[in-house]
């Protein structure tokens, strides 16, 4: 039960969703990696994708992690399944299953938009996912591939970033949708900006904080909570360290953080 939970992401867009877990879950431990030497992962095949999955999974898997959090789109769509497979032993989440989950119980005969990177929204795992689960919604999606760049850069808050966010949201496929899920690790950080397009009238879906919950309720199931009544213990690895994105890794995680390099790749 002391073990850490393990969350990996292509860079450190996911530490949005370590963030929402250390809330909901203060006394566990966790390790955080996050792969920058192949960021952007939402422009890369499948094949890539399952490969450095593999081998970060293996890493956690070897550090005593507990479960393991996909905190990434595109690696939850393209490697969630052959994960599963490779460590049958520990509760494994992804971030689109338990948004889907939410979505579907809360939405009736509605429309659900999805906004994500190319490789998400080409993998059309929300729209298959949400069908199966409540065959009344329609899902439409688009691809927003310039927003995560640009949260990267620390770009976000300002009118530019608005015209730029108000220019994908007035898609035609995003038209009278009842709410939108914001399905890339960076966007919670644009919530308020979809939420003044919208003027409030769409739910505006994050899914960090709707992963969180879930971890902890499945956590909860498993009696796998730490019972522990102090902070927990947080790591945070990435595979290409550059001062850069340690400054970065405050926009995400909120608080100072430090990254140590593991070159898991040599
Ligand atoms: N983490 C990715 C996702 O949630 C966004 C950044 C990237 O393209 O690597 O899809």
């Amino acid at each position: 039960m002391e073990n850490p939970i393990g969350i990996f992401d292509s860079g450190i867009g996911g530490l949005t969703v370590a963030k929402a877990i250390s809330e909901a879950l203060p006394h566990e431990n966790f390790i955080y990696f996050g792969d920058t030497a192949h960021l952007p992962y939402g422009d890369k095949s499948k094949e890539s994708i399952r490969l450095y999955s593999k081998r970060i999974s293996d890493f956690l898997v070897g550090k005593n992690c507990k479960a393991i959090v996909i905190a990434c789109n595109t690696a939850s769509a393209h490697a969630y399944d052959i994960l599963k497979k490779r460590h049958p032993q520990i509760p494994l989440i992804n971030v689109i299953d338990p948004t889907v989950e939410y979505c579907s119980k809360k939405y009736m005969n509605q429309s659900v938009g999805v906004i994500a990177t190319k490789g998400t929204i080409q993998s059309r795992i929300y729209p298959r996912k949400i069908k199966k689960a409540n065959n009344t919604l329609s899902i439409t999606q688009t691809a927003t591939p310039l927003l995560a760049p640009m949260i990267e850069e620390g770009y976000f808050n300002n009118n530019i970033s608005q015209t730029i966010i108000n220019s994908y949201l007035s898609a035609k496929q995003l038209k009278s949708i009842s709410a939108l899920i914001l399905a890339c690790t960076h966007y919670p950080l644009i919530k308020p900006e979809v939420e003044n397009f919208f003027k409030k009238k769409v739910e505006v879906i994050d899914s960090a904080s709707v992963v969180a919950e879930y971890t902890k309720t499945l956590l909860t199931k498993k009696k796998l909570l730490n019972n522990n009544k102090t902070e927990g213990h947080k790591s945070f690895f990435i595979s290409d360290y550059t001062k850069s994105f340690e400054a970065t890794s405050r926009l995400f995680f909120g608080e100072k953080i430090k990254l140590e390099e593991e070159r898991i790749w040599d």
